[in-house]
């Protein structure tokens, strides 16, 4: 019985909830009025009592119900204003959400296009990374022939100081017949046609080697009548090379010979006619002697 009023008056409370709270004790006053006219002996006036008392501590309950219900309803104004905030915020999120994803696409794209530009741009530096390699190795080819070039013109400008050039040609003389004399004598090749270095001296028929080197000497002896024919060849006072012929016929004979010394500055070489012999010469130059250093020491 007490829970089923409880729960009509419940039931009314929350039926009244739009007509404010006044409306809601109206209704609660009706139904205490229901219940006091139905008790009919003792059991019933103690029923009553009780009733009464019931009564009395259910619209305690009431009251604190409706003061339960009415901060509930000021609770729920509150929370529907905070869902509308929320809602609010909730578009503005979405709102805030679009534009985001339009950046995030705009970003995309460019990035998809600096990785095109960083890609060309890797391409182009690994080429010109190729290409300087390539003139890093002509580079340095170079500069191994620049320095191969100059290593040879420091070669051949040394040689240019260095070595000496010493070459000599000549002829016995004019006069025809040089000898048979009773000594040996030096013969003086008086007609000089080569001498550079002036290694060599008309006045003395004498060879000086300037350097220390290897010389390269030549001479042809002529005959032209009856009679031993030759020359020696020495070096300082050392005799080196006997080259004799006896001509027993008219004409020309001619004999020719060549030698190779090592000599130091200072060293003589000269052909010298045996005693007893003799070798002709006239305009044409037919006795000659000639020499020249091959390479110095
Ligand atoms: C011999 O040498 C002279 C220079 O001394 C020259 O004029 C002449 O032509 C030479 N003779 C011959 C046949 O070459």
């Amino acid at each position: 019985m007490r829970v089923f009023g409880l729960l009509l008056l419940l039931f009314g409370l929350c039926g009244s909830g739009a007509h404010g709270e006044g409306g809601g004790l109206g209704e609660v006053g009706e139904i205490s009025q229901f219940q006091k006219t139905a008790p009919r002996d003792a059991d019933e006036e103690s029923t009553k009592q009780t009733t009464e008392q019931t009564t009395t501590d259910i619209w305690g309950e009431v009251r604190a119900l409706r003061d339960m219900v009415v901060e509930l309803k000021v609770e729920l104004r509150n929370m529907k204003a905070r869902v509308k905030d929320s809602e609010s915020q909730v578009k503005d999120l979405k709102a805030e959400l679009i534009v985001t994803k339009v950046l995030v696409d705009l970003l995309q794209k460019e990035n998809s296009v600096q990785e095109t530009r960083l890609t060309v741009t890797e391409s182009i530096t690994s080429d010109l990374e190729r290409k300087n390699a390539d003139l890093q190795i002509r580079l340095s080819s170079s500069e191994y022939e620049l320095l191969v070039s100059k290593s040879r013109i420091d070669q051949l400008e040394r040689e240019d100081v260095e070595i000496p050039k010493v070459a000599f040609y000549s002829a016995l003389t004019d006069a025809g017949n040089v000898g048979p004399y009773k000594t040996d004598i030096t013969l003086k090749y008086s007609k000089v046609f080569t001498n550079t270095g002036d290694a060599y001296n008309p006045a003395t028929g004498f060879f000086t080697a300037p350097v220390k080197g290897v010389y390269s000497f030549q001479f042809t002896v002529c005959g032209n009548h009856k009679g031993n024919m030759g020359v020696y060849v020495y070096k300082n006072k050392q005799r080196m090379m006997y080259n004799a012929e006896w001509w027993a016929n008219a004409g020309y004979e001619y004999l020719s010979n060549s030698v190779v010394l090592e000599l130091i500055a200072g060293d003589e070489v000269h052909l010298v006619l045996p005693a007893g012999f003799f070798v002709f010469d006239n305009l044409n130059n037919h006795s000659t002697f000639s020499g020249s250093l091959l390479f110095p020491l």
